[in-house]
């Protein structure tokens, strides 16, 4: 597999890569991608992202079953038709695939963000735990997908923990000033990667005012 495509062949090549293989990762690639994370901007160069990763049977074991009982609260019990090859379907049964493997997969990436309240909130607002700053970890999270995808390691960003938050930081011990913002499976694919579907620039462009190509 080649290793650091071209930027502009790799940024439209990045898929969620959902079905992976339970083969291990060594740390010095998950901390080469780690680093590409972290060289993100933030505000203030605040760098307000916290990485947990979790790796051992029983953790991830953990995880996957809650994974998988949040993705049917959400979506039910949904079944796709084999023979069924819309966009949708395809994507339904690679999310079915990752619900029912996750704990086969060697690493999940918990993403976590310092929480911080947005400028718009004045401060007499400001009720309870703020929001973790996720237009912070964001560009963070970007940059570890595409450095997952320049040394051949798939990912697919999650955020279905949101479902089961709460016992999630309890369990894993996450301390309160952080938030969880995705939660990354990592490893090395099973199918291909890419390319995106999108719709183009040109389509959602527009000059001086709204409407205006
Ligand atoms: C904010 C956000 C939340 C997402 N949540 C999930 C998720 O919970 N589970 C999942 O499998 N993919 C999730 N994704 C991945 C998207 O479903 C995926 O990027 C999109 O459908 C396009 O598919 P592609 O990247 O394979 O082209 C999320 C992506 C974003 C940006």
């Amino acid at each position: 597999m080649e290793d650091n495509p071209r930027f502009f062949d790799l940024v439209s090549d990045v898929r969620a890569m959902r079905r992976l293989r339970p083969d291990p990762v060594a740390d010095k690639l998950l901390f080469k991608v780690l680093n590409a994370g972290v060289q993100a901007p933030s505000g203030m160069n605040s760098q307000p992202w916290s990485f947990l990763v979790l790796r051992q049977p029983d953790d991830k074991q953990w995880f996957a079953a809650r994974y998988k009982a949040a993705i049917e609260s959400r979506f039910g019990n949904f079944k796709v038709d084999d023979d069924d090859t819309s966009a949708m379907a395809r994507q339904g049964r690679a999310l079915l695939y990752q619900a029912n493997h996750m704990q086969e997969y060697p690493l999940l990436l918990i993403v976590c963000g310092l929480r911080d309240w947005p400028f718009k909130v004045p401060e007499a607002e400001r009720v309870g735990p703020a929001p973790p700053n996720y237009g912070a970890v964001y560009p963070c999270v970007q940059n570890i997908l595409l450095g997952c995808r320049a040394v051949g390691l798939g990912a697919a960003l999650t955020t279905m923990h949101q479902v089961f938050e709460d016992e999630l930081v309890e369990h894993f011990e996450i301390p309160d000033e952080y938030g969880v913002v995705v939660t990354i499976p990592i490893g090395y694919p099973v199918g291909r990667f890419g390319p995106v579907q999108r719709r183009p620039a040109q389509e959602v462009t527009w000059f001086d005012r709204w409407g205006n190509t």
